[in-house]
């Protein structure tokens, strides 16, 4: 049996003082088309159907707020920072995340440079490069896939990691 429904989009609720950095790390890391870029509304779609894969980022101000409180209170609670540690760390297939597959294996290689140069350069954007998995490494999960898990600190401390996946070419 199937349900035949697909994944359409996601929404990502932000601190809206981070949205222009942010929009600047999607652009320059994964190169998605901007359908949509409004003070209160920032739209990506991954393919040419609009009804397909789109990912959406809106400011909302209780987003800062909570990213605040959580730094604020895991200083008090050991649970709390705990936690927050635990998931920060965690294998990235582990913690949430949203996966996407790029057109080719040179993209990909281009984009997770991209992200590196970020986590070096750029520091105030809290780019990382949680973990890589290439085929023939001994944790690959197949022999054709390659998967790259990529942080936005912007996003706050948790939800906040793309795991970017390439297939040799047929
Ligand atoms: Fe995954």
């Amino acid at each position: 049996m199937s349900t035949e429904h697909r994944w359409n989009h996601v929404n990502f609720a932000v601190p809206p003082e981070r949205l222009p950095s942010l929009e600047e790390c999607i652009d320059t890391l994964f190169g998605w088309d901007k359908f949509v870029a409004k003070p209160y509304l920032l739209g990506y779609r991954l393919t040419g159907d609009f009804h397909a894969a789109a990912l959406y980022f809106r400011p909302v101000p209780a987003a800062g707020s909570l990213t605040e409180a959580l730094a604020r209170l895991r200083n008090a609670d050991g649970a709390l920072d705990a936690a927050l540690g635990e998931l920060e760390k965690i294998e990235g297939d582990w913690a949430d995340h949203t996966g996407f597959m790029t057109s080719s294996l040179e993209e990909w290689e281009m984009r997770l440079e991209r992200a590196r140069r970020f986590e070096r350069e750029r520091p105030e954007l809290g780019v990382r490069v949680v973990d890589v998995l290439r085929p023939g490494d001994g944790r690959a999960q197949t022999t054709d896939l390659y998967q790259a898990f990529i942080r936005i600190g912007l996003l706050g401390p948790f939800r906040n990691t793309f795991e970017m996946q390439a297939r040799h070419a047929a």
